[in-house]
């Protein structure tokens, strides 16, 4: 197809875990659509063109692949892409602010607000902005404000698009996804922009899971299902903490609530935290949001789901010190997984951090193995205090260990020769299953010391 032919030509700026993935689908999708995607990183980009990608996604690298030089296009040249573009979606980090006002709180805009800047410098024509970053609600207010310049004739609408995939699963979420949302102000342009990319999803997603709404409405829901996501796996973990103490079993707990359709099956799996890059961040800038406005109550009973997932990682490595006799100072310490979750490389805010820098506190030694994050945790790791190995092959990875602890739900774990494993560690063994993924009774009679998120311990003492 020749670029002159294109119907439409859409820009994404921010080539991230996001950007990336989205846009691919978009294009792959959609042959009639020229799909740019700029980012500042030039190595970012370069991976993009390369045959490795800089994520990790199971099928990513078939749609990008079929699509890459189609109508899928990525580039540092922002300033052209800019130009070119009728539609431009905003995908730029948005971390947690490390100083000044709302330090630890609220979102960190600095990369947004830069991009507004350049779209309103390079633009020429009317362009659709859309919000795909996740934002505090009211960011679509600011993102006007800038690029409304006095004198100007160029006219911007902008739209709130939340992306509600998760990774792992980045590529099933974007091709089916439970719905997508499409905020805008409710005056004539506004609803004229929105039926724009109602009709660019239109392309493969029904009809009747496209949604919009007003466009703050659309912010706020994508800070919201965050929220009530986490909530629910705080719920289940502070449940695990007790299981421990009664003797009941998180599993059979989870099984039981989740029966009733009206709590639900997901999202029950109890465990060492969430981590990942949104969470947190998300559950901080509501609260944020809420405290801003004067709703302490509100503010602090969010604040709460983040509280039990520290308390959480506190625990397991508490109960690792305990179990192993009040002392790790010179054990060797096995973490299956260091990703924050499986079919993922990526390691954000992973509980493996938390829990690894707290057990080299303790002087233990570890190892690290992960089938795609070791990478990243090279980087998470680096400099701190004390031996730490990188090994992928998991049987290597155990031998002359003290203890396993699973880290990451890593299906292969499942499936180890664990009598091989336990042949080849020191005595007495220990597993720590911070995903409940192995089977607990097997393990337990190779001759393992069990210890599982909110289930009694297995041990031979
Ligand atoms: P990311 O850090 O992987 O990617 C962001 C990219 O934006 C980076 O490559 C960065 O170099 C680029 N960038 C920053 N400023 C730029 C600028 N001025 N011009 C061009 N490029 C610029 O982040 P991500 O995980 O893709 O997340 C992006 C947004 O999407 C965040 O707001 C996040 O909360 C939200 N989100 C993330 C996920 C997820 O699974 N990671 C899911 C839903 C929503
Ligand atoms: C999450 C949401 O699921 C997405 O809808 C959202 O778009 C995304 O955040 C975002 O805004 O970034 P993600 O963080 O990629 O996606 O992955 P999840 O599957 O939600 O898992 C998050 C964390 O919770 C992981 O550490 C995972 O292991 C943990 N988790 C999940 C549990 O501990 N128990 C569960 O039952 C489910």
């Amino acid at each position: 197809m020749k670029e002159s032919s294109f119907a439409k030509t859409i820009l994404c700026i921010g080539a991230g875990y996001v950007g990336g993935p989205t846009m691919a689908m978009i294009a792959y999708k959609c042959p009639q659509y020229k799909v740019m995607v700029v980012d500042i990183n030039p190595s970012r980009i370069d991976q993009w063109n390369s045959d490795h990608l800089p994520i990790y996604e199971p099928g990513l690298d078939d749609i990008v692949k079929a699509a890459r030089g189609r109508n899928l296009f990525f580039s540092t040249d922002i300033e052209n892409a800019i130009r070119d573009a009728e539609i431009i979606f905003v995908s730029v980090n948005t971390p947690t602010k490390t100083y000044g006002v709302g330090a630890g709180m609220a979102a960190d805009l600095q990369y947004w607000e830069k991009t507004a800047r350049q779209i309103r410098d390079f633009s020429d024509s009317n362009k659709i902005i859309v919000e795909k970053s996740t934002l505090p609600v009211r960011t679509a207010q600011a993102m006007e404000r800038i690029l409304t310049s006095p004198g100007s004739h160029i006219r911007f609408d902008v739209l709130s698009n939340p992306e509600f995939l998760a990774e792992g699963t980045a590529v099933k979420d974007l091709e089916d996804p439970d719905r997508v949302l499409i905020g805008s102000r409710e005056t004539p342009s506004g609803v004229k922009a929105r039926n724009q990319l109602v009709e660019i999803y239109a392309n493969w997603v029904p009809r009747d899971r496209l949604i919009t709404s007003n466009i703050w409405s659309s912010e706020l829901s994508k800070l919201v299902a965050n929220a009530f996501l986490a909530q629910r796996i705080s719920s289940i973990n502070s449940i695990s903490a007790l299981c421990e103490k009664t003797e009941a079993d998180v599993t059979e707990v989870a099984l039981a609530i989740g029966m009733d359709s009206r709590i639900g099956n997901k999202f029950l799996n109890a465990s060492i935290g969430f981590g990942g890059s949104c969470f947190e961040k998300d559950i901080l800038n509501l609260v944020y949001l809420c405290r801003c406005n004067g709703l302490d109550e509100v503010a602090n009973y969010w604040k709460g789901v983040i509280d039990i997932n520290v308390y959480q990682k506190d625990r397991f490595v508490l109960e690792m010190l305990q179990s192993m006799f009040n002392t790790l100072s010179g054990k060797r310490i096995c973490f299956y997984g260091f990703a924050f979750k499986a079919d993922t490389g990526d390691t954000r805010q992973s509980p493996g951090i938390f829990i690894a820098k707290k057990l080299l506190e303790e002087k233990a030694e570890l190892v690290i193995s992960d089938p795609q994050a070791l990478p990243n945790a090279k980087i998470d790791l680096e400099g701190l205090q004390g031996k730490i190995d990188y090994i992928e092959d998991p049987y290597e990875a155990a031998s002359n260990c003290d203890a396993i602890a699973v880290i990451t739900e890593w299906k292969l774990y499942a499936g180890l020769d664990y009598e091989k494993i336990y042949q080849s560690m020191n005595r007495p063994a220990f597993i720590f299953d911070g995903r409940n993924i192995l089977d607990h009774q097997r393990l337990h009679s190779i001759g393992f010391n069990i210890y599982a998120i909110g289930k009694h311990p297995k041990t031979h003492f």
